[in-house]
């Protein structure tokens, strides 16, 4: 079709459920003869607990049960048992002992009939801690033991790194960053005799089901997961946490449906962050600045309830073309909740020590950033051995249409020598990537009688447009219009789908919607051949018995060598045959030969001006351009949204995200959002984004890769890049604060 419906601008088909407020988020379900849980948080954070005392509470209006450790049966751990998509926020099930492990972690929890009742109650139980010393910061905390987690060597670093006549050795550190999605995690859980039925908000209805099945104890076959809607997730909600189970033995205990939401303050402790990382960057270089050497050793932070390994040298490992790469990872456990991804896990804080060193080596070479990057340019993946060819590569163009749209040539490389309007004008530039993965998917269309279609899967919208794609790919093969065509996602007992995570959902789903509405037509297309009422009945048509000289367009079933105007609508056939709807599944999964034959990443370039004003103290961002190459861009409006909402929450980090944590027990003194800053309007420019399209049919037939989080890698270094060349400050610690551009403004005469 000239005039396709994919790679079009489309708006969300969800859209107007949201903004008239009909979508259901967690919350939101009404469900009868509701009862409120209200978890009682550790406020120590490393204990024994020696008792809880819960009796005033109990007798107080309204409350329903206590549950603690003592009083509950001990739930199971995860244990992985399906093949994939089984995995828990955190190992520990909640009330598994007396043990503390970390600031906020749940010891008990109040079910009452009212949200006000519950939190009256829970704030007279009195937990009796017999306090261990906690270790809550890096430097405090004994060396890492044993081997590290991440280990990778290729060529001989350290030989290359003594002998090359240019060097870096910086470590940049990413601060702790917390989640925080306008839609805070939640649980209703309501039993049904043994069913058992959780409204969350969740990245993942079939590993949400997966992990309540494992640890409750209760068959998968009886646990349903619905979540239709997600106020964002950004990671933090891509795996169960706490409160959910907690919910669900609530509910068991009263017999009634138990509500449990975690407020904005637990977000910074019981469901994850992405953690402090430590990142010792050296690269080493000829004088025409060729990299002869990288290494990349990390040190980071986990709790002692999991062992989260955020992977931020991988990225280090494939990004350039260098002989000689070294690269590790060690965990240092801690009393803290545990880390879990959060937007670009790995990539995006790994992308920043790089991207940082490689501009400081620029300037050292007295080398335009760009140029540097282009001199060490990798053609094939050098991280593996054999090297591996890209599935698509198009970051050259990236880095080029960038420089053209922004005006590169334009930039004079010395530090304060870009002035307008009184401020100093800064430029930076970096590489963003992405690994593009793809999963397998299952996927049911139904045509209609009513001339309707539906399309259903337990993947789910989390925000990004995944209801539209669907609806993009029945209405591409079938003509159907998109207002006509219903699509289902957010409940468990669908046929199952992927985790919104990694930025692979659209990768994953579209072959699958694509073979199930050709599985339906096709079925159609039996019928109207075999009804002795079709016009396309065998013993009609002298062409008949054979389906591929039928055809579906424009919703109509036609011969396939005449034009849909020739045909009849579908639903004339299914009427015509009695019949109500059909459908059809397909399931697909990536081709292995095809995911070990190639590597698979998106790549983009991403150009940040800053401007500073001395006389006031004012840092902002002024502009913003990103070109992404993430193969064919299914739907142009979302896709862009994508990326520039991704560029926002880069903003964010560059100069604003940190959660700040109470040394002497880890709580986090921060935890709402006065204290905790986010990018908002005022701190945003006109932003631009430029989509590179190459469709990449290693990955699958439509071209396309994921774009949910590429947006973000190479924001916070080109804003670093661009802080250093307005005011000369290197910031190798994130945030970028005031305080230090302050402090270093003599610098710049
Ligand atoms: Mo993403 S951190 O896989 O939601």
């Amino acid at each position: 079709m000239s005039t396709s419906i994919i790679g079009a601008s489309v708006t969300r088909v969800d859209g107007p459920l949201k903004v008239t407020g009909a979508a259901r988020y967690a919350l939101d379900h009404p469900l009868e003869n509701m009862a409120f849980g209200v978890p009682v948080a550790s406020t120590v954070g490393s204990a024994r607990i020696a008792g809880i005392e819960t009796t005033e509470a109990a007798r107080m209006p309204g409350v329903l049960a206590i549950l603690h450790h003592g009083n509950v049966d001990p739930l199971f751990r995860p244990a992985g048992h399906f093949e994939q998509n089984s995995r828990a926020g955190e190992v520990r099930p909640p009330f598994e002992d007396d043990q503390v492990y970390y600031y906020g972690q749940f010891v008990a929890l109040v079910v009452a009939n009212t949200l006000e009742q519950a939190q009256a109650a829970a704030a007279r139980i009195h937990v009796d801690y017999q306090p261990h010393s906690s270790v809550v910061e890096l430097s405090a905390a004994p060396a890492p033991q044993g081997p590290p987690r991440i280990h990778y060597t290729r060529g001989d670093a350290a030989e290359a790194f003594d002998s090359a006549p240019v060097k870096i050795d910086q470590t940049y550190t990413i601060p702790p960053e917390t989640h925080n999605p306008m839609e805070m995690h939640a649980t209703i859980a309501a039993w049904d005799g043994d069913q058992l039925t959780l409204y969350e908000t969740t990245q993942g209805v079939v590993n949400h089901r997966h992990v309540m099945s494992e640890m409750l104890g209760v068959p998968i076959d009886r646990i349903t997961v619905i979540s239709p809607f997600c106020g964002s997730g950004f990671g933090g909600k891509l795996f169960p946490w706490p409160h959910s189970l907690l919910a669900a033995i609530g509910a068991r205990r009263v017999q009634r449906p138990v509500k449990v939401q975690v407020t904005r303050a637990l977000m910074f402790t019981t469901v994850g962050h992405r953690p402090l990382t430590q990142q010792r960057m050296r690269l080493g270089a000829t004088q025409d600045g060729k990299l002869v050497f990288i290494q990349h050793d990390v040190l980071q932070p986990t709790s002692l309830v999991d062992t989260y390994v955020e992977g931020c040298t991988g990225v280090t490992t494939m990004l350039y073309s260098c002989a000689n790469v070294a690269a590790s990872q060690q965990l240092v456990p801690i009393n803290i909740g545990t880390p879990t991804p959060m937007r670009g896990p790995g990539i995006v804080p790994g992308l920043f020590p790089l991207e940082s060193a490689m501009d400081e080596l620029a300037i050292q070479l007295n080398l335009d950033p760009l140029e540097l990057r282009l001199k060490n340019y990798a053609e094939q993946d050098e991280s593996y051995n054999p090297v591996r060819p890209f599935s698509s590569k198009r970051l050259r163009e990236c880095y080029q249409t960038g420089a053209e749209k922004w005006g590169w040539s334009q930039r004079t490389p010395q530090m304060g020598s870009m002035r307008r309007n009184g401020e100093m004008i800064g430029w930076g530039m970096a590489t963003a990537t992405w690994h593009a993965g793809r999963g397998s998917a299952t996927v049911r269309v139904r045509l209609n009688a009513d001339g309707t279609a539906r399309a259903s899967c337990a993947t789910q919208d989390i925000g990004t447009g995944t209801y539209t794609i669907f609806a993009q790919v029945v209405s591409e093969k079938t003509g159907i219009p998109i207002e006509k065509i219903q699509v289902v996602l957010g409940d468990s007992s669908l046929p199952d789908g992927p985790t919104s995570g990694g930025s692979t959902v659209t990768a994953t789903v579209l072959p699958a919607v694509s073979q199930a509405t050709q599985g339906v037509v096709d079925r159609v297309i039996a019928v109207a051949q075999q009804s002795p009422v079709s016009p396309f009945y065998a013993s009609n048509n002298t062409a008949g018995g054979d389906p591929s000289k039928l055809a579906m367009t424009a919703g109509r079933i036609h011969a396939a060598d005449q034009p849909p105007a020739s045909g009849v609508p579908f639903q004339q056939i299914l009427a015509g045959a009695r019949l109500a709807a059909l459908d059809a599944d397909a399931r697909t999964a990536p081709d292995p030969a095809e995911m070990h034959q190639f590597s698979a990443h998106s790549f983009g370039a991403q150009f940040i001006e800053v401007a500073w004003d001395p006389d006031i103290a004012r840092l902002r961002v002024s502009r913003a351009l990103t070109v992404i190459d993430a193969g064919r861009i299914i739907n142009k409006k979302a896709g862009r949204n994508q990326i520039l909402g991704a560029v926002v929450m880069g903003i964010g980090m560059g100069i604003f995200e940190e959660t700040l944590y109470d040394p002497r027990n880890a709580k986090p003194l921060n935890n709402n959002f006065a204290d905790y800053l986010v990018a908002t309007n005022a701190d945003i420019p006109d932003l631009d984004c430029i989509f590179v399209e190459y469709p990449d049919l290693h990955v699958n037939e439509y071209g396309a890769r994921g774009i949910g989080e590429i947006g973000l890698a190479g924001v916070a270094p080109a804003l670093a890049m661009a802080v250093w060349h307005a005011t000369g400050v290197r910031v190798r610690k994130l945030p970028v604060r005031l305080e230090e551009l302050m402090a270093a403004e003599r610098k710049v005469a």
